[in-house]
């Protein structure tokens, strides 16, 4: 029987109580497709920081590489200055294992209200290949004269061309494995960004030309983009796009498919050790409250699982969660309509997971 070690980093605010119900469902698909789980917990967040002063320990990414995957909940704590945790622990983490493909699908699941009129199930399916390494991520420039009138500030988007052609080779070969519209399309900015995305676009044409002659390729500059998720969202098949272009419009991908409640995604090493999370952050005002939604943590354990080979476990999760979102009993994904259904985040992890259990 195969068996995965999971590492399970809880983090800050809500982002244990929403992993918890990923872990019940991640157990109740493990039970019913033989495999088991081991995981083991790590306290890496905002707590841990204010208690030792050290926001990761210096082995942290030796021991996190042990394991099979990562499940991730919220890194995000209202007492801590913003940047610290976010650089220190998730952006760290994602640079030192190497998880240079941030995976965001972008699907509008039966039952999930969208903000887009008149748009369905059918119009919104497509997946963003964020490179997750460099960029303006990568913190270089600096500051001179700090708090003078005088002051200086840089911090340069940087693309090597190892980076991009390796994140593209990841996204071409998502396009033929969804064998969907056989579609990338390459996000950027090529007509200001003339050095950065005119390495992209250089690069996506000859890979594709070269290794990937069966996918149709298309270009959209990143402003653009985000007006056709609005407009035009059927257009997309795969994505592939920099670090902070991805970013942004991840955070607009999650609101059309229905909300921060139910975007999940994945830091992924194709070589090594990836990390899988809810992307939408860890609310603090709802901690301990068991009012948030956990269907994003849900969906990011059914990504964990389709990465790890369990591909049968990951769809049945997937429908245990469309079950749910269809039967009626869910007014909404926000936190007041899911206190209106007379619904918790314990009592949707203990539904979808039943839900998996019985197929
Ligand atoms: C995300 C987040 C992070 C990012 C922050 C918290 C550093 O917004 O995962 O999308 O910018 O990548
Ligand atoms: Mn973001």
């Amino acid at each position: 029987m195969a068996t995965y070690k999971i590492a399970l980093m809880g983090g800050d605010g809500t982002g244990p109580e929403v992993l918890a119900e990923g872990v019940k469902v991640m157990n109740a698909a493990a039970q019913r497709f033989g495999f088991k789980t081991e995981t083991a917990d790590f306290d890496y967040g905002g707590e841990r920081y204010m208690r030792t002063g050290e926001v990761l320990p210096p082995n942290a990414a030796d021991e996190l590489r042990k394991f099979d995957a990562i499940y991730l909940g919220a890194i995000g704590h209202p007492d801590v200055k913003p940047g610290i945790l976010e650089k220190g622990i998730l952006l760290k983490l994602r640079f030192e294992l190497d998880q240079y493909i941030n995976l965001r699908p972008v699907k509008l699941l039966p039952g999930v209200e969208t903000p887009l009129k008149d748009k369905g199930p059918e119009h919104i399916d497509f997946v963003v290949v964020r490179e997750n390494t460099q960029d303006i991520y990568t913190g270089m420039g600096g500051l001179m004269h700090e708090g003078t009138p005088n002051e200086v500030a840089t911090q340069t988007a940087v693309y090597t061309r190892f980076g991009v052609d390796r994140a593209l080779r990841y996204a071409f070969e998502c396009a033929r494995k969804r064998n969907k519209n056989k579609t990338l399309t390459l996000c950027g900015k090529t007509n200001v960004l003339t050095y950065v995305y005119g390495l992209w676009e250089r690069a996506f044409h000859e890979m594709g030309e070269k290794e990937f002659p069966d996918i149709k390729r298309e270009y959209a500059h990143v402003d653009a983009t985000t007006m056709w998720f609005v407009k035009n969202p059927e257009w997309f098949d795969v994505l592939v796009t920099g670090n902070l272009f991805g970013d942004i419009i991840t955070d607009l991908g999650a609101m059309i498919q229905g909300g921060m409640g139910i975007a999940a995604g994945g830091n992924i090493n194709p070589e090594g050790v990836s990390m899988f999370e809810p992307i939408g952050g860890s609310a603090p005002k709802y901690t301990g409250m068991n009012v948030i939604n956990p269907m994003a943590a849900i969906l990011a354990g059914q990504m964990m699982l389709d990465h790890l080979g369990e591909t049968e476990a990951a769809a049945a999760i997937e429908k245990g969660v469309v079950d749910l979102l269809t039967s009626g009993r869910l007014k909404g994904l926000s936190v007041k309509e899911i206190k209106e259904s007379g619904l918790s985040t314990s009592k949707i992890g203990d539904i979808v997971a039943e839900n998996v259990a019985k197929g």
